[in-house]
């Protein structure tokens, strides 16, 4: 059981990667946690989270499913709820036409419809008690439009815009609401959305703890927005003023099949 006594965090994805890095620092502050992400692994991180002295009840659940989601909202069983780390996400590389409808469906359902869901359900928690925090892993591919990635970034832009609209709405509530912006990570992202023979992909990434970070200080600081790596902000700042066209073709170059970097590169 948990302790009443200390915040309690939700963290969805946790089972690896930013999610992951996430929970450890949640877990670091003291708070008790209940971790979710949709396959068995998710029970082992929960358990080496344990070891750093915190409860930790972990969730098997597909969050592209408005039940998996249930889920997590009926695990409080009435406990207050002090964060939500909204980060359980994937993305799905290769061309538009020869995507199959069913992993762009479940790439929607897990990055928009469940995310979304899964906020409402804790919000409104979070009103009723008068405070709280939730971070969201949106990402810097809400910047520009996803040539090879299209649905991906496609979700990305609608978390980055949907974060600062609630944020807003909920100023008056206690509720803070908190968008990380990640550039390219080292995690198993890339690997399941299908970029290992791609260019970013490739390339050198940021550290999945120092993104973590940046977000996890982000949220307790109540900021709206960070994007993590100095050279991701300038990568932003630059996405601001260029025309959507040349980002999409600048989008290409990293994320066409084939444009993986070669060890010489
Ligand atoms: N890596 C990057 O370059 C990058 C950049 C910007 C933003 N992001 C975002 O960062 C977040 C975390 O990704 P990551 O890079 O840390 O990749 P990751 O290591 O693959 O972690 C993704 C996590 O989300 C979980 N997840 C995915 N779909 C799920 C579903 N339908 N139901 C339940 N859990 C689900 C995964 O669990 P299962 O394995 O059990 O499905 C895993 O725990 C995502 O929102 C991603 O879009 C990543």
């Amino acid at each position: 059981m948990t302790d009443t006594t200390k915040p309690l965090a939700i963290v969805t994805g946790a089972s690896s990667g930013i999610g992951y890095e996430l929970a450890k620092l949640c877990a670091s502050q003291g708070f008790d946690l209940i971790v979710v992400a949709d396959e068995p692994a998710i029970h082992t991180s929960a358990e080496s989270l344990r070891n750093s002295g915190a409860n930790v009840e972990s969730i098997e659940a597909d969050l592209a499913t408005l039940e998996g989601n249930d889920r997590v909202h009926a695990a409080l069983g009435g406990r207050r709820i002090d964060y939500l780390l909204a980060n359980a996400g994937h993305g799905l590389g290769r061309d538009f036409l020869g995507q199959d409808f069913n992993e762009i469906r479940h790439v929607i359902d897990t990055n928009i419809t469940g995310t979304v869901y899964l906020i409402q359900l804790i919000a409104r928690e979070m009103r009723a008690q008068g405070s709280g925090r939730i971070l969201i892993t949106g990402s810097i591919a809400g910047y520009m439009p996803g040539t090879f990635q299209a649905v991906y970034n496609g979700t990305k832009a609608f978390i980055d815009s949907f974060s600062f609209a609630i944020r807003e709405e909920l100023k008056d509530t206690g509720i803070t609401v908190t968008c990380l912006m990640p550039g390219a990570t080292e995690t198993n992202f890339f690997e399941r959305a299908d970029l290992m023979d791609t260019k970013v992909g490739t390339q050198k990434k940021d550290d999945p703890a120092d993104v973590a970070k940046d977000g996890f200080d982000a949220m307790m600081a109540g900021q709206g927005d960070v994007v993590s790596g100095w050279k991701n902000k300038l990568q932003t700042a630059a996405a601001s003023v260029t025309p959507s066209g040349v980002l999409a073709r600048q989008h290409r170059a990293m994320a066409e099949p084939g444009t993986a970097k070669t060890p010489e590169e």
